[in-house]
């Protein structure tokens, strides 16, 4: 991994922090961030933030104040109302961390205060409203953008290379495997994972759909089957939920087949109900050999390889930028290892593309896609038939090594 001396890193860090938003055109600026939602995902995105190029932590709002205090307090940042902070000179790009009902009305607000935005996943609940979003944003000429940002990782850029440069040929099959049993073991209050809105299409298909979409380009139509394995769930994570039923409202099984535009069929798996499996994230077979993509719900692991009928060829991404492991989750048993998690990635990546003009990567369009696409999973899930997915986007621009690296101050 590329990395900034110490001692520059430090001088860049502190001069990131201090240095006022410069509004003469043609500056370098340095655009200030304000968070709405400080829960659960929010310490990573404080923690992160000042290790970022051209990224400053200005300001964090809650509709629990006591939530925004506690975190302002904790990671040195002004702790507003939100209608303070939508007003605040200070910040060019609200982030919105909030649970997924409020991300429509949230974001809208921010892009009428006249902000930039980029969401946590998914962008809304409904796909009507992710589409609202992205015109509103696009009426404005501000950007949107949504997590997740994990393929920009070195996992994800290792893959897309590999894809880009030909070795595995034409991607014609693939499968895609997220199980596990569920969330009530490790999230506070994980009422809303179990509610339309939630499930782990929603909720954990973003990633997968993103990282196939940015490898393989738009998914064309869909069909699947679901179900849900357990009526409710009871809450064992401590905290005030804790030995409470949660009721199950959306599928928690989703078996799809999805096909994409340039001709691959994937597999694609999304479960709750499952205790232990041995699938892969993600593997793709071409006419030329086979891919494993690493776990696109990180920015690191390993991507393997074969040409033609050969050996794995593994090659570990944790040598280049955004791939060295460098956070644990509290919930983990001591046997997992370390992962790595640079979550604000995709927000340093939207800003360098606020100040240059470009199209950014991790966009509000990829996102409303990718959920057009959940939705039509679950649609086919419901019905039976085969749903087509009427949005089309191109594939992001790879990011390279060089301009994935210049968004690092350490
Ligand atoms: N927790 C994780 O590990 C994780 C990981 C990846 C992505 N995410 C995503 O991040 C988002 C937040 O998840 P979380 O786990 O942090 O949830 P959370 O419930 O812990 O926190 C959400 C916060 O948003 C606040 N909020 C809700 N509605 C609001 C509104 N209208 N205005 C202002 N504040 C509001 C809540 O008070 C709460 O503090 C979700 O979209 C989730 O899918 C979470």
């Amino acid at each position: 991994m590329s990395r900034t001396p110490a001692s520059k890193a430090q001088a860049s860090r502190t001069a990131t922090a201090r240095s006022p938003v410069v509004k003469s055109a043609g500056a370098k600026k340095t655009l200030g961030v304000g968070i709405i939602g400080c829960g659960n995902i929010s310490s990573i995105y404080m923690r992160n933030m000042a290790k970022f190029a051209g990224l400053r932590l200005a300001a964090c709002a809650d509709m629990r104040a006591e939530a925004a205090q506690s975190q302002g307090e904790q990671y040195g940042v002004a702790a507003m109302s939100i209608d303070d902070l939508l007003a605040s000179k200070d910040v060019d790009i609200v982030v919105n961390l909030t649970t997924p009902n409020a991300h429509f009305p949230v974001s809208m607000a921010a892009l009428k205060a006249g902000k930039h935005v980029f969401g946590e996943k998914p962008i809304t609940v409904e796909a009507k409203h992710a589409a609202t979003l992205v015109k509103e944003a696009t009426a404005r000429g501000l950007k949107i953008g949504c997590a997740p940002d994990t393929f920009l990782g070195a996992g994800g850029r290792l893959a897309r290379q590999i894809i880009d440069e030909g070795r595995i040929g034409k991607v014609l099959s693939g499968t895609c495997f997220l199980m596990s049993h569920g969330m009530e073991h490790w999230h506070p209050d994980p009422t809303f994972f179990f509610k339309p809105g939630g499930g782990p299409i929603l909720d954990m298909g973003p990633y997968y759909l993103a990282a196939l979409v940015n490898l393989l380009g738009p998914v064309k139509s869909v069909q699947a089957c679901a179900s849900s394995g357990f009526r409710q769930r009871i809450v064992t994570a401590k905290g005030p939920m804790q030995g409470k039923a949660i009721k199950v409202e959306t599928p928690t099984s989703v078996q799809a087949i999805a096909q994409f535009a340039n001709g691959a069929s994937i597999v694609f798996v999304m479960s709750w109900d499952v205790w232990k499996h041995g699938h892969p994230p993600i593997e793709l077979y071409g006419t030329d050999g086979s891919l494993r993509v690493p776990d696109p719900n990180f920015f690191g692991g390993v991507v393997e390889y074969t040409e033609k009928g050969g050996d794995w060829v593994s090659v570990d991404s944790a040598d280049r930028i955004y791939g060295k492991p460098n956070w644990r989750s509290p919930n983990w048993a001591p046997s997992m290892p370390d992962r790595a998690n640079y979550r604000c990635l995709g927000i340093a990546e939207m800003a360098r593309a606020i100040q240059s003009g470009a199209p950014h990567r991790a966009s509000g369009a990829l996102a409303s896609h990718v959920l057009d696409a959940m939705h039509a999973i679950l649609q086919a899930g419901e019905t039976g038939e085969t749903v087509k997915v009427k949005s089309k986007i191109e594939r992001p621009a790879a990011l390279s090594e060089t301009d994935a690296a210049a968004l690092w101050v350490g």
